[in-house]
């Protein structure tokens, strides 16, 4: 008689300890990560549409050409200040990427869409795309 009580408190903890253990690794849990993640995805790719070149000329040129494609990531174009999608084009050097910006690189059209920029214009505006200056 005085084993069962004490078997089924055991047994309640043990089930308790178990829920625990389930509730840990569910999907429920998994999902709460998952959702972290997207948020702080959505998180980058909102700054990423609010990114201005602090000079108001370069700022003008950035916005009439290269703000359509590069703030929002669209066909594929790396995002404005996204320091790991620029980082292996950087490694090309910022000369090569001035001559690709020139001449256009697969679905990014010659210039950029930009007929008003000298080269200075488009080695700035490539280092601020790049995420190595504001
Ligand atoms: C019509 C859309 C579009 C516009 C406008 C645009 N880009 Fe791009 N850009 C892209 C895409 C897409 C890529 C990725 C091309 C690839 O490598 O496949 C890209 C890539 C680049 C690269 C990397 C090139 C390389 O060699 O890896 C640079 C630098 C660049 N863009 C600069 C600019 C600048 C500066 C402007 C504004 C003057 C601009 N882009 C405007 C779409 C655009």
């Amino acid at each position: 008689m005085q084993i069962f009580p004490s078997f089924r408190l055991s047994q309640a903890l043990l089930t308790g300890l178990l829920l625990i253990a389930l509730s840990a690794c569910s999907p429920e849990a998994s999902n709460t990560d998952g959702q972290v993640a997207a948020n702080t995805a959505s998180a980058a790719n909102a700054s990423s549409r609010s990114r201005m070149p602090s000079d108001p000329a370069l700022k003008s040129l950035y916005i009439q050409s290269c703000y359509g494609c590069h703030s929002a990531g669209a066909a594929g174009a790396p995002r404005s200040g996204n320091r790991k999608q620029w980082a292996p084009r950087l490694q090309k050097g910022l000369e090569e990427l001035l001559a690709n910006t020139k001449s256009g690189i697969n679905s990014m059209p010659p210039s950029g869409m930009c007929v008003n920029c000298s080269d200075d214009d488009f080695r700035a505006l490539i280092l601020f795309l790049a995420g190595e200056a504001e």
